[in-house]
């Protein structure tokens, strides 16, 4: 059944061009993507790597609305942001396009157009939260309440940012427009939906299972897990006025969702390759000679392995995809990344501070990438990886070959009878089928790892062989063969490491003097010429000292700090008062006698209580902390002498002493032993 792929099309998620890049994104999907094409192209593949900014959405518009900018000018700054840091990383793609682009919104439409033509969707009215004042439906993330989880005041109606819980704007306590104030009404809209629960049916229960051998079992788990749950039609369209317009006479107001018309995004960059080329796009996308693959975050599997497959399938002309190899998620020094709290180590802050080390974090990210599970990059193992990896067994070897060279031939490939040696050789024809199966299977942590094993038998080889103690008169030809392999080992390594370490790569190609274009293959016949002049030895990884450690150490423990007081619940404190002011508040301890709700007020409580003075209502706003009956005999502090007050047409004569814990939650403030009613609290 499957054939042969005659090209690859490979995308990397499109990322939402409000912020800088990370490291998070790069070890989760640019970087393994960059290292598979990479190695395809050396492999003589037909391989087009696509991506490029996603600029709809509604964090967009937030951002730009926060800083009293245009949604245009937000993505316009983070687009050549981001373009700027994969340029600088290395990654390779053929093109990194935009979806404020005027051919993506062609696209974009043309496929919505195609879809309502042939009847797929389901027109439906719904309800959504409306803003008055504004005139204008909310989305969830522009509703803004208390979350009910952790008692953040500025939850999102999607997602509270500060415990990270999912929300919807229902669940929010006291929720507010994020443009007026207002609270929202719910009120009746138009959209249209895609039948996801029919296409369950009639085609992705039978597709899925094609791929539960073939696919990561955490991204085949997930999409099970949907199944299960049993799809259901999901909205493509919404109200706003930045995306892409539904291209229907009379829907003004409506856009496509950014999850419909992101994914297409993916096409819509091709086509502009096509343009900009002169080649054709369509082999790419609709021929079944053609493997498609969604290098991505584990966020946005159900994306990719569901929705966009039912899009493209209820397309008609397009191939599906053949692998989706999400990884998991990188922490950083133990903690979540998280933009918004600034945890995080940016692609463009870390050229400042490590100019030209891109390899470096190259090596060290994909030498712990989350390909199975979570895991954690810190600064102290940054540096024990790039100080005793890269530079001690590398470095080192690489840099003896060169300088050996030079003083025993003055820079040329020495003569020489060959002299294989067993763990070299071993290491290369495992770098050559092995790693070359590590790769198809996406598995590129231990790939690498297996690269460095021909570093490591290369650097033990040298050391072994110490042609620095043998005598340059007698021992010339031993001399001779031991360098002229070492240079053999090095010319093996560049093409070996290129996928990984494309900088490194060329600096040794550079060193040995030797071709640009290379391919996969040449490892195994990786030579250069006897008399070959070899160019000028450069280290290839300097150490990283302590003192560099500690100031990124310093640098995210700042933000912690920083974080910890910009989302403080602490309310400030309030002017000061005189012991007098202090002398005339009379709080007793009390015991509450009963309690009842207080008709059509949801936080009331009605209380009677012994204040050991007299019995007393107290009208509190508790309601929504206690029920009634649990708090009936329980301790109290009151604030006796204050002035009655009418609330709800009863008398409240009197107040109790309450604390609010940072989840908004009340709690009595009593002693810890029951007191005689009546005592005074001073
Ligand atoms: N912008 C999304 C994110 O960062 C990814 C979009 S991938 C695409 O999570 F398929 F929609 F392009
Ligand atoms: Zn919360």
């Amino acid at each position: 059944m499957s054939t042969i792929p005659k090209r690859f099309t490979v995308t990397a998620a499109l990322p939402y061009a409000n912020g800088p890049v990370h490291i998070g994104h790069l070890a989760g999907c640019y970087l393994p993507a960059d290292i598979y094409v990479r190695f395809l192209r050396l492999c003589n593949k037909d391989v087009l790597f696509i991506c490029g900014s996603d600029e709809h959405g509604v964090p967009i518009t937030l951002k730009a609305r926060n800083e009293g900018i245009t949604p245009q000018q937000v993505v316009d700054k983070y687009h050549a942001l981001m373009g700027n840091a994969f340029k600088d990383f290395g990654i390779s793609f053929d093109i990194y396009s935009r979806t404020s682009a005027p051919i993506h919104h062609e696209t974009a439409q043309e496929f919505f157009t195609n879809l309502y033509e042939k009847g797929e969707f389901i027109e439906q009215n719904t309800e959504q939260f409306y803003d008055e004042k504004e005139k204008t439906f909310l989305a969830d993330r522009y509703i803004v309440g208390t979350c009910p989880n952790c008692g953040n005041e500025n939850a999102y109606g999607d997602q509270c940012e500060k415990c990270g819980k999912s929300l919807s704007p229902s669940d929010l306590i006291n929720p507010k427009s994020k443009l007026s104030g207002a609270v929202p009404i719910k009120k009746e809209t138009k959209h249209w939906f895609l039948a996801l629960d029919r296409y369950q049916e009639e085609w992705i229960n039978d597709w899925l299972p094609t791929h539960k051998d073939n696919w990561r079992p955490t991204v085949y788990g997930q999409c099970k897990s949907w199944l299960d749950q049993g799809l259901q039609p999901r909205a493509i369209t919404r109200d706003l006025d930045w995306g892409v317009k539904v291209p229907l006479a009379g829907e003004e107001g409506k856009v496509l969702y950014v999850w419909f018309d992101a994914p297409i995004g993916y096409i819509s960059a091709t086509r502009e390759w096509s343009q900009k080329t002169g080649k054709d796009w369509e082999p790419y996308w609709k021929s079944n000679d053609s493997k498609l693959i969604h290098f991505i975050g584990k966020d946005n599997i159900v994306f990719h392995c569901i929705i966009f497959p039912a899009i493209l399938k209820a397309h008609g002309d397009y191939i599906l995809p053949t692998s989706v190899p999400a990884n998991e998620f990188l922490n950083l020094e133990g903690d979540k990344i998280s933009t918004s709290r600034n945890w995080a180590v940016w692609l463009h802050e870390y050229l400042n501070d490590f100019p030209e080390k891109q390899d470096e974090l190259r090596y060290v990210l994909t030498s712990i990438a989350p390909e199975t599970k979570d895991s954690d990059f810190s600064w102290k193992d940054y540096q024990a990886r790039v100080n005793n990896e890269l530079a001690d067994i590398l470095g080192n070897f690489v840099n003896r070959v060169m300088v050996l060279t030079h003083k025993y031939f003055g820079g040329k490939v020495p003569t020489s009878t060959f002299t294989p040696n067993k763990e070299v050789e071993d290491a290369t024809i495992n770098i050559h089928q092995h790693v070359a199966e590590l790769i198809n299977n996406y598995e590129f942590r231990s790939a690498q790892t297996e690269v460095m094993q021909l570093a490591r038998a290369g650097n033990k080889f040298l050391a072994d062989a110490q042609p620095w103690k043998l005598n340059q008169e007698t021992q010339q030809a031993e001399i001779a063969d031991i360098i002229s392999y070492s240079i053999d080992i090095v010319a093996r390594l560049s093409v070996a490491l290129a996928p990984f370490l494309p900088t490194t790569s060329i600096k040794l190609r550079k060193m040995l003097n030797t071709t640009e274009s290379f391919s996969w293959n040449d490892i195994l016949t990786a030579s250069l010429p006897e008399g070959h002049a070899i160019g000028l030895p450069e280290i290839l990884f300097k150490k990283i000292e302590d003192d560099a450690i500690i100031a990124q150490l310093d640098k995210l423990e700042q933000s912690k700090q920083e974080n910890l007081s910009a989302t403080s619940n602490l309310k400030p404190m309030k002017d000061g008062i005189t012991f007098d002011d202090f002398s005339k508040i009379d709080i007793r301890i009390g015991t509450i006698l009963s309690a009842e709700r207080v008709p059509k007020a949801d936080k009331l409580l009605k209380l009677l209580v012994d204040t050991g003075i007299d019995q007393r209502t107290v009208v509190s706003g508790i309601a929504q902390h206690f029920e009634p009956e649990a708090i009936v005999g329980k301790q109290v502090s009151i604030l006796v002498n204050l002035a009655p007050r009418m609330l709800r047409g009863i008398e409240s004569q009197g107040m109790i002493l309450m604390a609010e814990d940072s989840a908004g939650k009340l709690h009595f403030v009593n002693p810890p032993h029951a007191v005689e009613n009546g005592s005074t609290v001073q």
